[in-house]
């Protein structure tokens, strides 16, 4: 079984440096997609309560059999629930749905700045961590402003901000930004979701390279700019070549030529932070 590394929190807790992602992953066939996973030796779980899957995230801790001390679970509050005793409910809802007592990791989905209740939402979430709920709190698409707004109001500086970036969005700017504030960046989406980047010539030139499939290319990538990503796959063999992506390097040039994909409007869905309202 492959051995992934960890990196390392500014609240000294550890998470797996690629983790499962689990968006569209869901009900008994969605617990045998993720069993193989942990089997393969996914350890670092990413759920969300808006994808409707914790039950099956749940589950399939459940019946891997292995200890949950051995799991990394993550998930995150909706935008509904934002308000204090709102979050303080929903994380505790998503904890019975899961059938765990505590997450690793616990996020604030979107920001939603124009409804300005994400600083109630992680008081609430500093306050479930002091009860034992949560190990480590953090964010997700957050933008600097935010960041120093939750610093400014409650002294607490996110773990992890989990942001959009791929190949066509490297996302560079927040990368610099949580570097600077010592935040941990997770990258969602972060093959694209299966996007145009896995057909791009350089990725194919450079699996053929180093006999990687174009996946591993772009994980590597992520992986040695300090990016934690968390690739959905439900198909066996691109789950198992996606934890396996630790005994090559590519150089500083390729890191470069990989960085100059990036497009002005490369996200995949226009998600602006700043705009974006997320499901309800
Ligand atoms: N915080 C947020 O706002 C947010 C937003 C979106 C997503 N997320 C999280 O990020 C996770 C990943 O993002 P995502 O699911 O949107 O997209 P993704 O991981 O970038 O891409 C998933 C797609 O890539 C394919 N794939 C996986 N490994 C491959 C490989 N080695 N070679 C070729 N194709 C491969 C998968 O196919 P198969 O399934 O057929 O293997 C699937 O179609 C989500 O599942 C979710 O947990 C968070």
């Amino acid at each position: 079984m492959t051995k992934v590394p960890v990196v390392t929190f500014n609240d000294g807790y550890q998470m797996p440096a690629v983790g499962l992602g689990t968006f569209q992953v869901r009900g008994g066939q969605g617990v045998n997609q993720i069993l193989a996973a942990i089997r393969d030796g996914y350890r670092s779980l990413d759920t969300a309560t808006n994808y409707d899957n914790e039950g099956a995230v749940g589950e399939a801790i459940r019946q891997s059999g292995l200890p949950r001390s051995a799991f990394f679970v993550t998930s995150k509050l909706p935008g509904k629930y934002h308000r204090y005793a709102d979050a303080t409910m929903a994380i505790q809802e998503s904890l019975y749905r899961m059938g765990l007592d505590y997450f690793d990791l616990y996020l604030i989905h979107w920001p939603l700045p124009k409804r300005d209740h994400y600083v109630e939402a992680w008081q609430a979430m500093i306050d479930a961590r002091t009860r034992g709920l949560i190990r480590s709190i953090g964010v997700s698409n957050f933008e600097p402003e935010h960041l120093d707004r939750l610093v400014k109001e409650t002294g607490v500086m996110p773990a992890v901000n989990q942001i959009e970036a791929h190949p066509y969005w490297n996302n560079q700017r927040m990368l610099a930004a949580d570097q600077q504030r010592g935040i941990i960046t997770e990258a969602w989406s972060p093959l694209g979701r299966g996007s145009a980047a896995l057909k791009e010539p350089l990725i194919q030139k450079l699996a053929k390279k180093y006999e990687k499939n174009v996946g591993q290319i772009i994980l590597r990538w992520h992986f040695q700019r300090g990016i934690v990503p968390i690739p959905k796959a439900s198909n066996l063999l691109h789950q198992r070549s996606n934890l396996n992506v630790f005994d090559f390097n590519l150089t500083p040039e390729e890191m470069a030529a990989i960085n100059g994909l990036s497009q002005a409007d490369g996200r995949i869905d226009g998600q602006d932070p700043n705009e974006y309202e997320e499901f309800d």
